[in-house]
């Protein structure tokens, strides 16, 4: 393999195929069966592809402790955030340490994978909101989403039957096999992954180009997996990023690729996680910028590049790119941040979320120095097409 080599050194591959695919699926119809939700399919299947590299199933009691106390699995591997099959208390007394399981989706029963069980083993959720969000409050999205779940947890090895197939924009879901060997033959020496949930707005765009300075390339990697309700929609947010390509952005250093992962708002750990998910898709660099993976006042501004202080650049190999929150600066006439602007905050031109949002409800574009106009109709007709039924 050419380019980064993945977490851990290999590219998992726990994709099922041919007559052991044939053979696991027969038996799975015979096995005990669990359960499982959109976000866990999202798991199992990005487990299944690599993009969890070194994972190669769902964790194990000793990792999953060892990640909560100290971000690493029990090998000593940098890992931050718990990837975790949780059972039904009842369920979990029928499951056999050594046994198959299959792992079915909630919805449409089809058997995704399975599960070959090595841990059955219950947790204290309250303490993984503390080590995970560094917050036990119920309002938390990440905290709330935790609490929801059972708290016996299933670990070992997975093998992915099926795959989740894409509703929409089916040409950018890529596996990290995929986008490493788009990289390797565009001669992209040097790729900056992008990790967003947003629209990309002016001061993201002014990051990712700042940072495209010095790279040969952009991977554009927006998550599209579970966000919460008031995040806007990832159809919206996708048309709104080929459209900003389309017009902005030079179409030989710049990749769009989907981050199917549901989204944990763990501010600075998840920063970690998206860091090393990125690498394994190939990525050289990675930007933090202000707040990242953030929601409310969890967080401080810079928390999720300060915890990177904690690794050794050997032990994450994947270099990440820090930006100070960025504005555009009416003195300036141009997009800056404190580090390249001497002006006083009024010259700054800066909107909250809240802010914005209310203005695409009543239908009225943000300024162009903090929307680029094309997006921002793409917005407004999102929410037209988005609004609960009266
Ligand atoms: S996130 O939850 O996916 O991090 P968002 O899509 O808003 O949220 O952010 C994507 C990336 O852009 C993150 O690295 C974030 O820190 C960065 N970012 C967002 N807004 C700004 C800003 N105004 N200045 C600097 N960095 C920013």
């Amino acid at each position: 393999m050419t380019g980064i080599l993945p977490h851990g050194g290999q590219l998992i591959n726990r994709i099922a195929e041919g007559s052991e695919r044939e053979r696991l699926l027969a038996a799975a119809e015979q096995s005990p069966k669990i359960a499982i939700n959109t976000w866990t399919i999202s798991d199992l299947d990005l487990i299944g592809v690599g993009a969890f590299s070194p994972l190669t199933g769902f964790m194990n009691e000793q990792d999953y402790r060892r990640v909560l106390a100290d971000m690493r699995l029990s090998d000593g591997t940098v890992w931050s955030i718990p990837i975790t099959l949780a059972v039904d208390e009842e369920l979990s007394q029928r499951l056999q340490i050594g046994g198959q399981v299959a792992l079915v989706g909630e919805e449409d029963q089809v058997i995704y994978g399975v599960i070959k069980v090595e841990s059955i083993y219950r947790v204290d959720q309250e303490q993984e909101a503390l080590s995970v969000f560094k917050t036990s409050d119920p309002e938390h999205p990440g905290v709330r989403k935790l609490n929801e779940r059972p708290s016996v947890y299933v670990g070992g090895p997975v093998q992915v039957l099926n795959r989740p197939k894409p509703a929409k924009f089916e040409d950018f879901y890529f596996d990290p096999r995929e986008t490493r060997a788009q990289f390797e033959k565009n001669g992209w020496r040097t790729v900056v992954g992008f990790q967003t949930r947003n629209p990309v707005h002016r001061a993201h765009e002014y990051i990712q180009k700042s940072a495209m300075e010095i790279v040969d390339a952009l991977f554009l990697n927006p998550l599209v997996g579970e966000t919460k309700s008031d995040d806007v929609p990832a159809d919206v947010r996708m048309k709104s990023y080929l459209e900003l390509l389309k017009h902005y952005y030079p179409e030989d250093r710049t990749f769009l690729g989907v981050f199917p992962a549901a989204m944990r708002y763990a501010g600075p750990r998840e920063a970690i996680f998206h860091a090393i998910v990125r690498k394994n898709y190939g990525c050289t660099h990675f930007i933090v910028g202000r707040d990242h993976a953030g929601v409310g006042d969890y967080y401080g501004t810079y928390e999720a590049q300060e915890i990177f202080k904690q690794f050794t650049p050997g032990e994450l190999t994947i270099t990440p790119l820090f930006f100070e929150h960025s504005f555009f600066c009416k003195k300036c006439g141009n997009m800056a941040s404190s580090k390249t602007c001497p002006h006083p905050k009024e010259e700054h031109l800066t909107l909250s979320g809240t802010k914005v949002r209310a203005l695409l409800r009543d239908g009225v574009c943000p300024p162009p120095e903090f929307t680029r106009p094309e997006v921002a109709q793409i917005l407004i007709e999102g929410m037209v097409e988005h609004q609960p039924a009266q």
